[in-house]
């Protein structure tokens, strides 16, 4: 084991979505890690001009290719480059997700349908197929974006909390089955982070207010956030962990109680009562 405390120095790590919000964050973060790059996404020109500059800053090897995670052919021209390249594959990140929004009544089934296919049929295709090189090698680590929506229901967007509640059990499948192979699955829940993807939520200061409000921090998320999550559970310091999943929300899910309302706000209405009570003694 390396020096450093994560330990993933000389590492090959494959991003999906990698030019995405959370992609690039994380992408640089492994590369600030001294981790070999593979950046996978929609885009190739965005894909290649991200994995040269992460070289050049990082002195690092890495390459970025379209690819389209929900293609069986697309998915195995990936697993033969990278395997070309760096001969193997140590960690895979699944980011590459859409959200849709529509509320359930009106939802077309090719909504569905597309939302089914990148956001679980994409984490499934990689997961096999770099899991295939995996169980090869006997080692390997994966990690999951998926969210707390996977929880409790992200009501008017489609198909989108479905998929991820079933991303974070695919999660767990593949620590139950392929554990045995040397091969780590966890998975990240965000919250509320500031991305492309949800940039939209932000344009409203109201909106971001409310937001703030039901975070127990009292923070928007950063992409920075989850990137450290996800580069933890890539690290040997998480080598015990396996199919579990990291929540990384602010606290955001502890916070239901809390937004019950009572009169006169609920810590004023606490402080009244406790005076109320000690006046009374
Ligand atoms: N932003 C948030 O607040 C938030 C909260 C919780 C979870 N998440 C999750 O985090 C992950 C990243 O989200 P983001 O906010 O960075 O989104 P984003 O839209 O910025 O990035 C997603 C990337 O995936 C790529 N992509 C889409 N379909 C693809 C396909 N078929 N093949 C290859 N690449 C494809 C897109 O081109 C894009 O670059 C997603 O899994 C999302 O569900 C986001």
């Amino acid at each position: 084991m390396s020096n450093s405390w994560l330990g993933l120095e000389n590492d090959v790590c494959v991003i999906t979505g990698a030019v995405g919000g959370m992609g690039l964050e994380i992408s640089r973060e492994f590369a600030k890690q001294k981790v070999n790059l593979a950046l996978i996404d929609l885009d190739e020109t965005k894909c290649q001009q991200l994995a040269d500059d992460l070289a050049k800053e990082y002195g690092i090897k890495a390459i970025g290719f379209a690819c389209n995670t929900t293609s069986e052919e697309s998915v195995d021209a990936a697993v033969a480059k990278v395997k070309k390249t760096f001969g193997r594959c140590d960690i895979l990140v699944n980011t590459a997700a859409i959200l849709r929004f529509c509320p359930l009544e009106d939802l077309p089934l090719s909504e569905w349908n597309t939302t089914i296919n990148v956001n679980m049929t994409g984490y499934f295709l990689m997961s096999q197929r770099f899991g295939r090189l995996m169980i090869e090698q006997k080692s390997g680590r994966m990690v999951h974006i998926s969210t707390v929506a996977s929880h409790s229901p992200e009501t008017y967007s489609g198909a989108y909390s479905s998929t991820k509640a079933a991303i974070s059990m695919l999660s767990k499948q593949i620590a139950a089955e392929w554990g045995q192979f040397g091969i780590r699955s966890n998975a990240v829940c965000p919250c509320f982070v500031k991305t492309p993807l949800s940039r939209k939520f932000y344009e409203d200061k109201a909106v971001e207010e409310g937001r703030t409000r039901m975070i127990a921090s009292r923070r928007i998320g950063e992409t920075i956030d989850i990137a450290n999550a996800v580069l933890y559970l890539a690290s040997r310091r998480s080598d015990y962990s396996n199919g579990t999943e990291l929540v990384v929300d602010g606290g955001y899910e502890v916070m239901l109680g809390d937004l019950v309302p009572r009169p006169g706000g609920r810590r004023q209405f606490a402080l009244d009562q406790h005076a109320a009570s000690q006046a009374k003694k």
